[in-house]
């Protein structure tokens, strides 16, 4: 059987894609950015995993603004880096995995969620900066990826709850598939930063902070927190932080924290990383308090 093993959260700033890129990951500003993920990449090298559920936003590069999907599943056999004004970054093209991805759709749908299905989708730095900071920059990516795109940039949002329950309904439907597979969901986005208008270079540490503990020992009461808070708090692109809860939902109710890193700042934003492990011996039922 297919199970979710672990989950891996990280900020996906596109200036960090452009140090590794250009070669500038050893720069002074750049250098602690990149030390909070010298563990993750022997951990990932260790995990092995076949398949990611890379829950990301399109930044309106292969959504315009003329058509967004509220969720969207790409289930495409490949994924092409986008080009997001400056030409493609020099990242491997991602292969997807359409019989686990076409297995989602048909699962979560049934559960009464509207996934847009998406058969051919150009990848922007939202997914394809995580994949670099957990893999460095090798010929070919080392796992397949399924990318689960939410709109977190037109009004209105998706709620955390919404995003929440989303990640146990991804839950179930990996555990009904029948293929022996290692899946990890990474939740990518955050945290507390707005990019635009008088408040832009917010950073809100008290805030991130505290949404670390209660993502890893509290969810539900992460889950009931509202858009507006998030936006207050940690500014308007601080609502990416609710793809991390995506992420969550689709773990057991207790997990093992094996790390945690938090640096502020890289480009616009205050980072925050972390690994989460289900048990080893899995309850089969995700968060047995839903
Ligand atoms: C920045 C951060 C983001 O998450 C993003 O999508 C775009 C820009 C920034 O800090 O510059
Ligand atoms: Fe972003």
């Amino acid at each position: 059987m297919a199970r979710i093993t672990a989950g891996v959260a990280t900020s996906h700033v596109p200036a960090i894609g452009a140090a590794l890129d250009l070669g500038k990951s050893a720069d002074a500003y750049w250098a602690p950015v990149f030390k909070g993920y010298e563990f993750s990449k022997r951990w990932i090298a260790a995990a092995k995993p076949d398949v990611v559920i890379l829950v990301y936003n399109d930044h309106a590069t292969a959504f315009s603004l003329d058509l967004v999907p509220t969720f969207a599943i790409g289930c495409a056999a490949s994924f092409t880096p986008a080009d997001e004004g400056w030409g493609a970054r020099p990242v491997p093209v991602v292969e997807g995995h359409p019989e686990l991805a076409d297995h989602i759709a048909q699962s979560v749908i049934q559960q009464d969620f509207d996934l847009t299905i998406v058969n051919r989708l150009d990848v922007d730095h939202g997914l394809t900066v995580p994949l670099s900071l957990m893999f460095g920059q090798p010929q070919a990516w080392p796992c397949r990826v399924i990318p689960i795109a939410v709109n977190v940039v037109l009004y209105p949002p998706p709620s955390g709850q919404r995003c929440y329950n989303l990640g146990k309904a991804i839950r179930r439907a990996v555990d009904s598939f029948d293929g022996d597979l290692n899946v990890q969901i990474w939740g990518t986005g955050g945290m507390s930063h707005q990019l635009q208008g008088p408040r832009a270079g917010l950073i809100n540490r008290e805030f991130d902070n505290a949404f670390l503990d209660r993502l890893i020992h509290d969810p539900q009461a992460q889950a009931r927190v509202p858009h507006i808070e998030y936006v207050r708090e940690a500014g308007s692109e601080g609502i990416e932080l609710v793809m991390w809860l995506l992420m969550r939902g689709a773990l057991d109710a207790r997990v093992r924290e094996v790390h945690r890193f938090y640096h502020v700042p890289a480009s616009n934003t205050a980072l925050g990383h972390l690994i989460l492990e289900n048990p080893a011996e899995p309850d089969g039922r995700g968060d047995p308090q839903a």
